[in-house]
């Protein structure tokens, strides 16, 4: 049974005492069953007609029930017991307890409900006796025996990483609003899930029922953005429009369930000194004390953290999506530039950012990027060319073979399994060197041409700040004084020092033509030289790189101030190629912790890039080494596989 006696901690309620009484509005209520805590939002989904009072016998409040809907005549003890066992093996919000009220719904009526009441059931109805006002899908609810109101039965969760600003529910008219709930007297944030009885995939909605949390850049109707800052959460009110590409997944079927932290404006932040407005999220890999990078830091923490989330979403700009991805130990991508629209998003380059989203395996995150970027094309063979960066890795495995039990071994590994599947074998190549064989800057006169780490020195740093500032920096702390009486917002000390550098810039408008011609010379030498195009297999080659190879970085040491990301590396090449770059959690490696004294792992993982527009492509080859045993499903909690 439940007790309402929870309830009215979470209700809004205003008063007035003078003028007349304000509306007593009810926000829902949470209650426990046994030890479990759940959310009933305050309006109902249907109502059982002509309800007559049902008399509980010890008068208690809410009815937890299950609802069966059967195309037999009959239902009997024995399909309580099978839909029993598939409720739990597929569900985690619907519990035994839920039995204690059974509705079951069947076409026929002079169907013949075989359950008795008894220990544990201790409400039968059925569709001919107790007739609903609106059909219901399967699935656990509760009934309220005053007026025969039936409501959603949500889970609460603990949000133990602190990968949430908040929690977030829909409001019933395609907006969200922050849940107003926590888990049991836990000192977290509280995230409520429904049922996954209640939803059914299909082609139009592949997504129907999809746990998704949302990095704090995306605008969502009802909610505030933070873009991780305080001062800038404080002075916006809730947004009135769902950014496209949230919208795209709602229209999928996803539920929102939580905003995740960004580091700071999306800029580079290191935990834990960089993190000044908002506390880093904690990474629960190895001893739960590693930096879990930055900037999609809550999404990449949130997939690895809790199995009760199915996907999350962040923004790749320089490697905001691949860097979580890899410290977290979970699938990320980072999408060919122009994937989704990013109306709604804060940005940090226009030229540069893109929307990714994170996952545990490769089978549900083609789920999710077949249905997000599906203006792009399938493809169902694969390139038959493998390039091994050796700049990437800093070697030629071939002539320097890794040793075993280390990162080295683990990506050798994967990229001989690769070779096996696609039939065919690696091609090693330096690209830097390649670049001054063929640059297109030759046939402008200029052999030697200038070098990949001085072409694309500052380009990075100069587009991002410069966008930056005239599209967020500006904008906000002219409207925060404005607002506060000339007094200026807080600003972490990341996006503080390099604003400051695009502001020092001598003509910004000048620097910015510069960096985007640089840009461009590289991303057409990239696309054609090293990747090239097939018609049949999208992309003509894949590219491998490490994106981390299992190094500690503890997020207790004290850093160097932030400094402006300056500089070329193969992480950079897909930024300023416009080509997507997919990170595949592959290994993980020991380490004696500092922390807890005892061996911990820490993720290895790798980077594959293909052609532009190939995103599918390589959705679809990742598909394929996971049915192949090549790719794996990693867990949550400190270890991926061990
Ligand atoms: C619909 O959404 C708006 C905010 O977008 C909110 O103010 C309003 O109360 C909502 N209406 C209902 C019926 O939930
Ligand atoms: C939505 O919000 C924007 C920005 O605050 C505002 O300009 C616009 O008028 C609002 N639209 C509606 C329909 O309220
Ligand atoms: C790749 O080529 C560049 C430029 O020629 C050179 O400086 C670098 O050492 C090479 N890297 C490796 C791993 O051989
Ligand atoms: C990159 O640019 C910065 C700032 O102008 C400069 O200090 C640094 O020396 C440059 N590095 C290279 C390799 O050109
Ligand atoms: C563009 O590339 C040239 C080398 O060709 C380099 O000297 C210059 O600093 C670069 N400018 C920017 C803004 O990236
Ligand atoms: C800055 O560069 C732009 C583009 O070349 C030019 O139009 C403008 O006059 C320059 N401004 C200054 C102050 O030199
Ligand atoms: C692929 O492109 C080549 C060369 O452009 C063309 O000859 C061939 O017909 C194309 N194949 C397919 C399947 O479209
Ligand atoms: C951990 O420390 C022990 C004792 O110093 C050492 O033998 C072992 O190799 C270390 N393990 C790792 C993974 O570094």
């Amino acid at each position: 049974m439940v007790s309402r006696a929870f309830s009215c901690l979470i209700s809004l309620i205003s008063y007035s005492i003078l003028e007349t009484a304000a509306a007593v509005v009810s926000t829902g209520q949470t209650v426990l069953i046994g030890e479990i805590p759940y959310y009933i939002p305050p309006t109902p989904v249907s109502q059982l007609l002509g309800h007559a009072r049902i008399h509980t016998p010890d008068g208690s409040d809410l009815i937890p029930f299950t609802f069966f809907s059967t195309a037999s005549s009959k239902f009997s003890q024995n399909d309580l017991t099978s839909f029993s066992k598939d409720f739990t093996a597929s569900d985690d919000v619907w519990q035994t307890s839920f039995l204690e009220g059974v509705y079951v719904s069947s076409p026929s009526p002079k169907a013949s409900i075989d359950v008795f009441p008894g220990q544990n059931v201790k409400l039968v109805l059925g569709s001919s006796t107790a007739p609903l006002s609106k059909n219901i899908p399967n699935g656990p609810y509760f009934v309220d025996p005053e007026n025969g109101n039936i409501h959603e039965a949500w889970r609460l969760y603990d949000d133990t990483n602190g990968a949430c600003l908040y929690g977030t529910i829909p409001d019933g008219n395609g907006s969200f609003k922050q849940l107003p709930a926590r888990a049991n007297g836990d000192a977290t944030q509280g995230i409520a899930v429904p049922s996954r009885l209640y939803f059914t995939t299909s082609t139009r909605q592949p997504l129907a029922g999809k746990r998704i949390a949302v990095k704090d850049i995306f605008d969502v109707a009802g909610l505030k953005t933070s873009c991780g800052n305080r001062a800038f959460y404080d002075l916006y009110p809730a947004k009135n429009k769902t950014a496209p590409a949230i919208q795209r997944l709602i229209d999928g079927g996803a539920i929102i369930v939580c905003k995740t932290f960004p580091s700071q404006f999306a800029n580079g932040e290191s935990a834990t000194d960089d993190w000044v407005d908002y506390h880093a999220p904690y990474n629960p890999r190895g001893d739960g004390y590693q930096d879990g990078s930055s900037s999609s830091t809550g999404s990449g923490v949130a997939v690895a953290a809790y199995d009760w989330l199915d996907y999350a979403i962040g923004s790749d700009t320089g490697g905001s999506m691949r860097g979580p991805a890899a410290a977290n130990g979970v699938y990320g991508n980072r999408p060919s530039h122009g994937s989704v629209s990013l109306d709604d998003v804060m940005p940090l380059s226009t030229e540069l950012d893109t929307a990714g989203v994170f996952a545990r395996d490769a089978k549900s995150w083609k789920v999710v990027g077949d249905w997000w970027y599906k203006d792009y094309k399938q493809f169902d063979k694969f390139p038959s060319k493998i390039i091994f960066s050796i700049d990437g890795f800093g070697t030629s495995f071939l002539t320097n073979p890794p040793k075993s039990g280390t990162s080295g071994a683990i990506f050798n590994d994967f990229i001989t399994k690769l070779e096996g599947f696609l039939q065919t074998k690696r091609t090693e190549l330096n690209v830097s060197d390649l670049w001054q064989r063929t640059s297109p800057l030759i046939s402008q006169g200029q052999n030697p041409p200038a070098s990949l780490a001085t072409l694309l020195n500052t380009t990075y740093a100069d587009l991002i700040t410069l966008d930056q500032i005239a599209l967020v920096a500006d904008p906000f702390i002219t409207d925060h004084k404005a607002a506060k009486n000339g007094r200026a917002p807080f600003i972490d000390p990341a996006p503080l020092r390099r604003w400051a550098y695009g502001r020092s810039l001598a003509n910004g408008t000048q620097q910015k033509i510069d960096a985007v011609t640089n840009k461009t010379l590289y991303m057409d030498w990239y696309q054609q030289e090293v990747l090239g195009s097939n018609n049949e297999t999208c992309s003509d080659a894949i590219l491998l790189y490490p994106q981390s190879s299992g190094v500690t970085n503890y997020r207790n040491q004290y850093i160097n101030p932030p400094s402006v990301p300056f500089g070329y590396g193969l992480s950079r090449a897909s930024v300023h190629a416009e080509v997507p770059d997919m990170v595949l959690p592959l290994g993980e490696i020991p380490y004696n912790s500092t922390i807890t004294g005892t061996t911990e792992y820490v993720p290895v993982s790798i980077s594959v890039v293909a052609q532009k527009t190939c995103d599918l492509m390589l959705f679809s080859l990742f598909d394929k080494l996971a049915e192949a045993g090549i790719l794996k499903e990693v867990k949550t909690g400190s270890t991926l596989f061990l």
